[in-house]
């Protein structure tokens, strides 16, 4: 990808996605603004960007217009990473979540549209699907989301186009699917692969909510940074993307294969009640990205919980058996 002098901003640069994408665009030569209120993200996150001169940090929220005003004069890229991102803590507080991903993405538009930003490209989710049953997800199957930040990225995805439609702002919407890898937060919140990795490396006991029957396409953060940068290029202007692996897995069979890796054979996966807001099975039709972006992932879960394995042994300087 060829950079111009303008910088690039990554909002929610001090989460799991938006700390990955910032040190891959710094790694080929951008120059990087990255924004985040830090009500999930972490400084530890940027430690390694902040390092580089093409690098600048600000504490800032995303409701805030003349903040993003300030920051983003001058800006080429806007990839739009920041958001309330729990779907149970949505379920909890869905004004909350409405707040900052509704009335944070009309701020992101509008000062986008404003100063002239060529283009922006949005963090949206598979939730936006809920739990219709027709497998796979294809872009233009109907959408009956199930958790209020599924309608708020549904919401989102809507302004995404309307500013394209109305105003003629570039903007793109990549529908993410389980996301997994470095930097993803071990906490009650999280994705379960991260939540499992921490049960495996304190030697306790998986949980699965429900049978362990629902499936899920987990998709390796390298293949969604790899998406973000092709849309970056990409002339699909209004298009909504969905972004997975294209191989779903059962959280049973994922439980076993994480076990497996780690030989950790002796712990046990235990059952509980399903959660409210989850989706029972969720796998991603991605011949549209194919087509449109040339995006073809390269990691399957195997291959990326390796990479995400090694990385943690290496970060943490702890002694881990990988069964590859
Ligand atoms: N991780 C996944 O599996 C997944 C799947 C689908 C979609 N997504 C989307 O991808 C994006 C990144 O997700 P993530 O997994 O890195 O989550 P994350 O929680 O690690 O990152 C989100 C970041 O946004 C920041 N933030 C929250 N509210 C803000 C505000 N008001 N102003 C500024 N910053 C704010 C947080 O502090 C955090 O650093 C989100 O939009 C999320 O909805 C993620």
């Amino acid at each position: 990808m060829n950079f111009t002098d303008k910088p690039i901003v990554v909002t929610g640069a001090a989460g799991f996605i938006g700390s990955n994408l910032t040190d891959k665009l710094l790694e080929l030569g951008a120059n990087v603004i990255g924004i985040d209120n830090l009500f999930n993200g972490r400084l530890e996150n940027i430690e390694k960007a902040k390092k580089s001169s093409n690098f600048e940090f600000h504490k800032g929220d995303i409701r805030d217009l003349s903040f993003l005003l300030d920051i983003f004069k001058d800006v080429s890229i806007i990839f739009h990473q920041a958001a309330f991102t729990s779907v149970p803590q949505s379920v909890k507080m869905p004004s909350n979540c409405n707040d900052v991903n509704v009335n944070g993405i009309i701020n992101i538009l509008n000062a986008a549209r404003t100063l002239d930003i060529e283009k922006v490209i949005f963090a949206s989710s598979s939730s936006v699907y809920g739990d219709t049953p027709t497998l796979p997800k294809r872009e233009d199957m109907k959408r009956l989301p199930i958790s209020p930040y599924g309608v708020a990225k549904l919401a989102c995805e809507a302004y995404m186009q309307t500013y394209y439609q109305v105003y003629g702002l570039d903007t793109i919407s990549l529908r993410y699917f389980n996301v997994f890898g470095p930097r993803q937060k071990d906490s009650t919140y999280s994705g379960v692969i991260a939540i499992w990795l921490g049960n495996i490396l304190r030697n306790e006991n998986l949980t699965i909510f429900g049978d362990g029957k629902n499936s899920r396409d987990f998709t390796y953060i390298k293949d969604v940074i790899q998406a973000n940068l092709l849309a970056a290029e990409s002339d699909s202007p209004g298009e909504i993307i969905n972004i997975g692996a294209g191989n779903p897995i059962s959280l049973n069979d994922l439980a076993n294969l994480m076990l497996k890796i780690t030989n950790k054979k002796d712990l046990k996966i235990n059952h509980t009640d399903p959660r409210p807001g989850d989706i029972i099975h969720s796998f991603a039709d991605i011949s549209k990205a194919k087509k449109l972006l040339g995006f073809t992932p390269i990691y399957n879960q195997e291959e990326g919980l390796i990479d995400y394995l090694e990385w943690y042994k290496n970060k943490h300087n702890i002694n881990l058996d990988i069964k590859k």
